[in-house]
This record gives structure tokens, C-alpha cells and sequence, in this order.
């Protein structure tokens, strides 16, 4: 046992010396997973309720994700965008037909899905909408969390993200998030090309927006030739209980961001969808990324489309976490301001107080045996794979329970 913490010790220590220090980890060293599981390399296991910021929706190393990634792997893994492949037009059709669109953009990371969708917002608007050139603009919310890009990092309202990292890019109109008549105020600038909004704000502190606000929000872009362009990076593929957050409300979104989840998380997968008078606005040479497309993305991503589909994830979200918020809400601690969240994106907000934080909470978890970290400060985000099974979620929220009534 000595000798495994000397080696956890030592893992973390490497990780330090030799990395950037860009994050800042849980004290535990992760090397195995399973389903819902993560092993420490001591050999603790974990219930994992990040799930690698929801990209493991899946389950870590889903059998039919991992073994399509080895057979690819060993057949054909990277061409270029120079040449046709024999997976990519195959998963085109696939994942088109499976949301609805004309036309897809892949692309690897979510923060390149956001930048595309940007691109092609702005080109619309110049080549169909009419904007005079370099005006366009893009609406955005508060407390936003769309990557780390310097454009992007260029309209978020966190200052971490931003200090010293400037100088930023124009074009970008902020609002407050869940807030229709501040959208309707903004959409009367004819420079507006696009409203690109998260149906819930996952790193904000899964800020849940009242009923109604993805419709009448769409409703009021479309009354004013704007595109609606939804993040569905973190909220996407069945994590709510739907397999976009905006079926929740019925709204097909103009430009539709996915990625995280695209994977299962056994690779960087990301896409931008939209119809042919959007999407056609971008020609050969205006955009790519040498991995954006590849034959083991192709593959991965269409499996990974096919367990969400298969295994009913979506309807498992909406189930378990019904029960799931059902549990937390009897929770009794003073401490505790809020409960809330969607399908199995769930969070727990308490009161701040510098004696207790929801970094000391997440810790105590994790002695207990589930993983969750805390995002912004004093909210904890708790977002297990979606293959978790009702027994193991009504456990997770005993495990919980103890925790933060005794805390
Ligand atoms: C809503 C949203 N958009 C974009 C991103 C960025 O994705 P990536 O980290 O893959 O660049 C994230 C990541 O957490 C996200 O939650």
C-alpha cells in the first residue's frame, strides 16, 4: 500500500515538474476504466460523475467504440482532407441523417467545432444575409463557456480565462444569458449574423434557462434573419435525457456544434452540422484541419452515435436523473443553495464560505469513492456515464447524502 502511494506521489510529482500548469487536478492518479468506473493505480475504485467533462456518455471503454477504433486503427488511420477516404463519406451520411442536416463539417476539438461554426456564421452573413464587410457580429451570453481559443477566450465574461491574454477580437455582442428581451434588444443590430448560445451552461454551473427560452430565443433569430447556433458540445448526445438539449424544446438549430461525447471519449471528434445555404458558403481551401475527417474518427464516431441509440442513453438520462435530483433534494445541510440540472448533467451549489468549499466536499467523495470535480468555485457538477444503472445511481446519491450532511 506504502509503495502505491509512493508511486501516486511520484505520478503527480512528474506531472508537475514536466507540465504546464494549466489545471488543477484532484490529488488522484487514474488508470484504468470501466462502464462507470475509473481505478486509481493503487487500485481504488471510483464511480467516475464527471465522465471526463461528459465526453464518456458511453461509458469509459465502451466495448463496440474501442474495438471499431483498434480494427481502424490497423487499416487506415490519416490521408488528409487531400484525398478521399473510404469512412468518411459513410459517416457524412450517417451522422446528417441522424440530426437532420444537410451537411456536416468535422473537425477534432470542441473549441475548433466553435471557431468553424463562427467562420461560417460570418460568411453567411456577408455572402447571404448582406453585412458590409468585417461587421459582422455575433451574439453571446454571459459567463459563456465555449473553449480556450484566443478568439473564443475573446468574449468570455471569466476573468481567469481572459488576464493577460489579450488582445482580443471584435465582432462579438454580449448578453445576459436566459433573457429574451435583452436578445430581442440586440437582434435589432442588422450587423447580427448568428446567436450562439448553450441550451444549459455546463462549466457556468449547469445553468438550467427557463422553459421556453431555446424556442422563443430561435423564434426571435429567425424573425430577424439571424442563425441560431447551438453549443451542444457538453449538453449534447443524450447527457439531458434528450439527444440534443434543444429537442427539449423542439428547436433544430441552424448551426449545430457537437464533439466530446461524438467519441465516447476514446478520441477528439468534433463536427459543425447545418443546411446546404449555410454550409455551402464555405469553399475549397477556406477551412480544414489535416485530422478533421479521418478514416479513425469516421468510424469512432458513427459507433459512438450507434450506443447512444442502441443502448437508449437517452432515455436512461431522463430517467435516472429524475431519480437522481429526487434523492439530492433530500439532502439536509444548511449549506446547500441549490440542486438542479437535467437528465444526468446535475449540480449541487453551496452557499460560499472560505471554511467550506466544494473542493473539500469533492474530496471527501472521492475518499468515499466517486470522482466529481467542482466548476466554478462552490458548484460540483455531478455527470456520470450515462450507462449507470438505477441501483448504482440510488447508491451514488447515498454516498453523496453522507457526505455532504456530515460536512
Ligand atoms: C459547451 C462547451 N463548448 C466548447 C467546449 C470546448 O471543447 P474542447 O475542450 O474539446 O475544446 C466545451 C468544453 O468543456 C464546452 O463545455
Amino acid at each position: 500500500m506504502e509503495a502505491n502511494k509512493t508511486q501516486t506521489a511520484h505520478l503527480i510529482a512528474l506531472e508537475n515538474q514536466y507540465g504546464a500548469h494549466n489545471y488543477h487536478p484532484l490529488p488522484v492518479v487514474l488508470d484504468k476504466g470501466k462502464g462507470v468506473f475509473v481505478w486509481d493505480v493503487e487500485g481504488k475504485k471510483y464511480y467516475d460523475f464527471l465522465s471526463a467533462y461528459s465526453a464518456v456518455n458511453q461509458g469509459h471503454c465502451h466495448p463496440k467504440i474501442t474495438a471499431t477504433l483498434i480494427e481502424q486503427a490497423q487499416k487506415l488511420s490519416l490521408t488528409s482532407r487531400a484525398f478521399y477516404n473510404s469512412s468518411l463519406g459513410e459517416y457524412e451520411k450517417f451522422i446528417t441523417q441522424y440530426f437532420g442536416y444537410d451537411k456536416v463539417l468535422p473537425m477534432n476539438s470542441g473549441a475548433e467545432a466553435v471557431e468553424t461554426a463562427i467562420k461560417i456564421a460570418r460568411k453567411w452573413g456577408y455572402e447571404k444575409k448582406g453585412v458590409s464587410e468585417n461587421n459582422a457580429k455575433i451574439i453571446v451570453c454571459e459567463h459563456n463557456f465555449h473553449g480556450r481559443t484566443v478568439n473564443i477566450i475573446s468574449f468570455s465574461s471569466d476573468s481567469d480565462s481572459k488576464n493577460n491574454f489579450g488582445p482580443f477580437n471584435p465582432g462579438y455582442v454580449t448578453i445576459p444569458y436566459n433573457n429574451t428581451q435583452a436578445l430581442e434588444k440586440a437582434l435589432e443590430d442588422t450587423h447580427v449574423v448568428g446567436f450562439l448560445v448553450e441550451p444549459i451552461q455546463g462549466e457556468a454551473g449547469v445553468i438550467v434557462p427557463d422553459e421556453g427560452y431555446l424556442k422563443t430565443s430561435y423564434e426571435l433569430c429567425k424573425k430577424n434573419n439571424v442563425l441560431f447556433m447551438a453549443d451542444e458540445i457538453q449538453t449534447g448526445l443524450s447527457r439531458t435525457g434528450r439527444l440534443l438539449a434543444c429537442d427539449w424544446e423542439h428547436v433544430h438549430p441552424d448551426i449545430l456544434i457537437l464533439g466530446k461525447a461524438l467519441s465516447g471519449g476514446v478520441y477528439p471528434v468534433s463536427a459543425v452540422l447545418a443546411n446546404n445555404d449555410i454550409m455551402l458558403c464555405i469553399k475549397p481551401g477556406q477551412h480544414g484541419s489535416t485530422y478533421g475527417g479521418n478514416p479513425l474518427a469516421a468510424r469512432v464516431a458513427i459507433a459512438a452515435l450507434e450506443v447512444l441509440r442502441d443502448e437508449k442513453l437517452s432515455e436512461r438520462a431522463e430517467y435516472l436523473g429524475a431519480i437522481f435530483r429526487s434523492e439530492l433534494k433530500k439532502i439536509k445541510n444548511p449549506l446547500i443553495k441549490a440542486i438542479r440540472g437535467k437528465g444526468l448533467l446535475n449540480a449541487i451549489e453551496i452557499f460560499e464560505n472560505p471554511e467550506k468549499q466544494a473542493w473539500d466536499i469533492c474530496l471527501l467523495l472521492a475518499e468515499k469513492g466517486l470522482l466529481a470535480k467542482p466548476t466554478h468555485g462552490n458548484i460540483i457538477r455531478l455527470a456520470p456515464p450515462l450507462v449507470i444503472t438505477e441501483e448504482q445511481i440510488k447508491e451514488c446519491a447515498r454516498i453523496i447524502t453522507e457526505v455532504v450532511e456530515n460536512f
